[in-house]
């Protein structure tokens, strides 16, 4: 009877695990499933090296296991001294050689793929079309600016599927990593110093995930770096050039009253810092809060909670429950009438 609780630590122990475990394999996140040129480099890479240290580790293995069994102290031949082989010129030609050979196998793949990997000459000619993202990593959220196309977004990254898309990293506080785990990085954001390379989102993968990637802060960067995610759609080249479209486009459509309330109201408490037209002139200091325009279209809100009204209404009431250690906590001050509105005119920032 004494003997249940351990067994039953152990088994809670493992479900557990199993069910942590259950949640990598979704393809929207996991490494294990690459979506993109980049990811299956990075995989191929981690395959090499795991087949490498298993090979060693089996061989390793049984060399132990021979040599425990074969010369074990045996009864009646206590005395029995085996042939010793210490400053064998053989073996250690071979435990050298091995190794080196492992480590060449294992070197020429990964210094290969690292300076692909790393290649941005594209982005940095002084004429080329190739699509860069200016992102920007804040607590605890991210700025994607279109350099080229003139319009800004947060939260949710917009991308066109099967082509090389390239990122200028850098924070605006402290240290974050970009990491959008089924499509490959990550990358740290710095706040001195840009970091570049590109990604390729696989127009394929993308169907099967519904468009929706994940993303995710990669750096420890405070109380709620674990809370500071962000979704990527990845968009047919058409799609994605109408969003663009739209994005230049997108205004405040305010039909109802409520709606035209909550303009007023966010011209008063937060126009300050968050921007409500893609098309942000402001320089980065000003940008002090995710751009909303085009809000009412985006995955989650305020990058963690499902899209809906109830949602806004308690990140607005709290954001310091949601999202502990934010900067929006405690700048504006707002009567609960005041934030059904809100809500009601954050849901009219559509695009076309
Ligand atoms: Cu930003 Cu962790």
């Amino acid at each position: 009877m004494k003997n249940w609780l351990p067994k039953w630590r152990v088994m809670s122990l493992f479900s557990m695990i199993a069910l942590l475990l259950a949640g990598c394999g979704k393809p929207f996140l996991s490494t294990l499933q690459p979506a993109g040129e980049v990811a299956s480099m990075q995989y191929d890479l981690l395959l090499l090296s795991t087949a490498i240290m298993v090979l060693v580790i089996i061989v390793v293995t049984i060399i132990f296991i021979y040599v425990v069994v074969r010369f074990r102290r045996r009864k009646g031949d206590e005395n029995f001294i085996p042939k010793q082989v210490e400053g064998s010129h053989k073996l250690e030609l071979i435990w050298t050689v091995i190794p080196i050979l492992l480590l060449i196998i294992l070197a020429v793949p990964t210094v290969a793929y690292t300076f692909k990997l790393a290649d941005v000459k594209e982005m940095d000619a002084k004429k080329s079309d190739a699509l860069v993202i200016n992102v920007r990593s804040n607590a605890y959220w991210w700025e994607f600016e279109y350099p080229n196309q003139k319009i800004i977004t947060s939260q949710d990254l917009v991308v066109p599927t099967d082509q090389k898309v390239y990122f200028k990293l850098k924070a605006s506080d402290v240290k974050h990593s970009f990491w959008i785990p089924a499509v490959g990085g990550k990358m740290d954001t710095n706040t001195e110093g840009e970091n570049k390379f590109w990604l390729v989102f696989d127009s394929k993968k993308a169907e099967e995930v519904d468009d929706v990637f994940y993303g995710k802060c990669a750096e420890l960067c405070g109380p709620s770096h674990a809370l500071m995610d962000f979704k990527v759609k990845a968009l047919p080249k058409d799609e994605f050039d109408a969003w663009v479209k739209d994005m230049k486009a997108a205004k405040p459509e305010v039909a109802d009253a409520d709606a035209k309330a909550g303009e007023e109201v966010f011209k008063q408490s937060c126009i300050g810092c968050h921007a409500v037209e893609a098309q942000d002139q402001r320089p980065e200091q000003a940008r002090q809060a995710p751009n909303l325009a085009g809000f009412a279209d985006r995955e989650r809100v305020a990058g963690v909670l499902e899209h809906n009204e109830e949602n806004i209404k308690a990140w607005i009431k709290d954001p310091e429950a949601i999202k502990p250690g934010n900067k929006m906590t405690g700048t504006y001050k707002v009567s609960d009438e005041q934030i059904d509105q809100l809500a009601k005119y954050l849901e009219s920032l559509k695009l076309q």
